[in-house]
């Protein structure tokens, strides 16, 4: 029976509609820049959030994977850039369309939030863990490489293995990565704007050492290194193309700094697209002069390659060195830009209540989220410098790539459920663009090898039990009895 004196009680919402539970666009925009305690400085224009996806891009991807993938895909590597530039193509006019509409902090993760719900949403910043916060780790390994490089053409000395390496991997600890990942957090922890200046030098700087490399590999072009085009046919060339994907992270790193921005509805999707095919048409440059400067055959994937070519075209190890300074620089230039990325990820996500609060504590002196920055970096830069990555760097592809499908269904969705927004950019033939986005995620995710998966599947349940865990009581939607 009813007890009709009792005050009337609110139905509980089960389950399944707690997982699902949304969040306005109009409260994601509404709370954006609010942090525990202060807010965030708007301070970014459309040259450096552009400068921002074009530093997180441009690095380990072009400067070292690309000798790694042409022994699948021999000159044909020129095509495999153009099938992982079109991937992200499609993705990035996906992203350029809800940066505008949902111009926030959390990138992926706020737009699944507002689209498909909690618990896709917290699976999307799962995943954006690997593709920022692990890709950091991946690429400060890398940044070592070219150090030593770098440190052996001029002063003829290199870090010792044990100093450059984790256990596991014929080492004890890598101390540059540790060191570029400590100088990166330096940097954010001086403030955005400070840090965008730094960054936009070091981007013109490493466009400058590709320019260059072009300029010189041009000489020793021999067409007769693209006779046999495609050595091992289709199939080496979407393997390298899903290998090259890596080279692609990072163009959407301006959509994590939605709330810097000075006018961010503008600038994001203007900035997202602009630095895709600045990245793209440099990636096909360099690797067509590449693949021209020296027969496929010869790439065993073991060495910096491009400053390799120099060397070899020029005959003078000079040139060689002044690449391989170009290339430390550019790859610190990711770490700085990707690690900013997870921090304001993470940022919204705590904001949110899915993560701890601190990380959504914002400095009063310098508008930056310091805690956050700080327990980010220690991370990262252990991660990098004790864990033999393997695997788990491998799976920063994937992790994206299942970011980018996401985020190509959310664009859909939201011009379902909200096709009253007011939109900067409208991506073309919806949902055709979308559902190509999306299937080209898919294919790509599908030439990825078994390991990988199944680490991938390791990343996801741990990801599971941390949300059910914590995030799914602690949320404020769930707090705040909004569904
Ligand atoms: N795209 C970034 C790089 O290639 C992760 O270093």
């Amino acid at each position: 029976m009813l007890d009709h004196g009792a005050p009337p009680q609110s139905p509980q919402p089960s389950a399944g509609a707690r997982l699902m539970r949304r969040k306005p666009v109009e409260r994601l925009v509404a709370e954006s820049g609010r942090g525990e305690g202060g807010s965030l400085r708007r301070s970014l224009g459309l040259w450096q959030l552009t400068m921002i996806s074009i530093g997180a891009t441009l690095g380990t991807g072009i400067f070292v994977v690309l000798g790694e993938a042409v022994p699948d895909a021999g000159p044909a590597v020129t095509l495999s850039f153009v099938i992982a530039g079109l991937t992200a193509l499609f993705s990035a006019l996906s992203y350029a369309e809800l940066a505008g509409t949902i111009p926030v902090s959390g990138s992926s993760y706020s737009y699944a939030y507002a689209t498909m719900g909690e618990l896709i949403a917290w699976i999307c910043g799962w995943c954006l863990i690997l593709e920022y916060g692990v890709s950091v780790a991946a690429v400060a390994v890398g940044w070592g490489e070219y150090l030593n490089e770098l440190l052996d053409g001029t002063i003829g000395v290199t870090i010792p293995a044990a100093l450059s390496a984790p256990p596991g991997d014929g080492g004890i600890f890598n101390l540059p990565a540790l060191l570029v990942v400590l100088l990166a957090m330096a940097f954010l922890l001086g403030g955005a704007r400070e840090s965008a200046r730094a960054n936009t030098i070091m981007v013109v700087v490493k466009i400058a050492a590709l320019l260059l490399f072009c300029v010189i590999g041009v000489m020793g072009f021999r067409s007769g290194n693209y006779e046999n085009f495609m050595p091992l046919g289709m199939a080496g060339v979407s393997a390298a193309g899903a290998t090259l994907f890596f080279s692609y992270i990072g163009f959407d790193a301006a959509s994590t700094a939605g709330e810097e921005a000075k006018n961010a509805q503008r600038d994001l999707p203007r900035a997202i697209m602009l630095s895709l095919l600045i990245v793209t048409a440099l990636y096909v440059l360099v690797a067509a002069v590449a693949v021209g400067a020296r027969p496929w055959q010869r790439f065993d994937g073991s060495e910096a390659a491009l400053a390799g070519i120099m060397k070899e075209v020029t005959g003078d190890a000079f040139w060689g060195t002044l690449l391989a300074a170009g290339a430390v620089i550019a790859i610190a230039s990711v770490v700085l830009t990707v690690l900013y990325g997870q921090t304001r990820i993470l940022f919204a996500m705590s904001r949110d209540g899915l993560v701890p609060k601190a990380f959504s504590r914002v400095h009063a002196k310098t508008g930056t989220p310091r805690v956050n920055t700080v327990i980010v970096s220690l991370f990262c830069g252990v991660l990098a410098a004790a864990v033999p990555l393997g695997q788990l760097a491998d799976a920063t592809s994937i992790g994206t790539l299942f970011a980018f499908a996401l985020v190509n269904v959310a664009v859909v969705v939201l011009r379902r459920t909200r096709p009253d927004m007011p939109r900067t950019f409208r991506l073309p033939l919806s949902p055709l663009l979308p559902a190509l986005g999306f299937l080209f995620c898919v294919w790509m995710m599908s030439s990825l090898d078994v390991v990988t998966w199944v680490v991938f599947g390791i990343w996801m349940a741990v990801g599971l039990v941390l949300y059910f865990g914590y995030g799914y009581r602690r949320s404020r939607l769930a707090t705040s009895g909004t569904s």
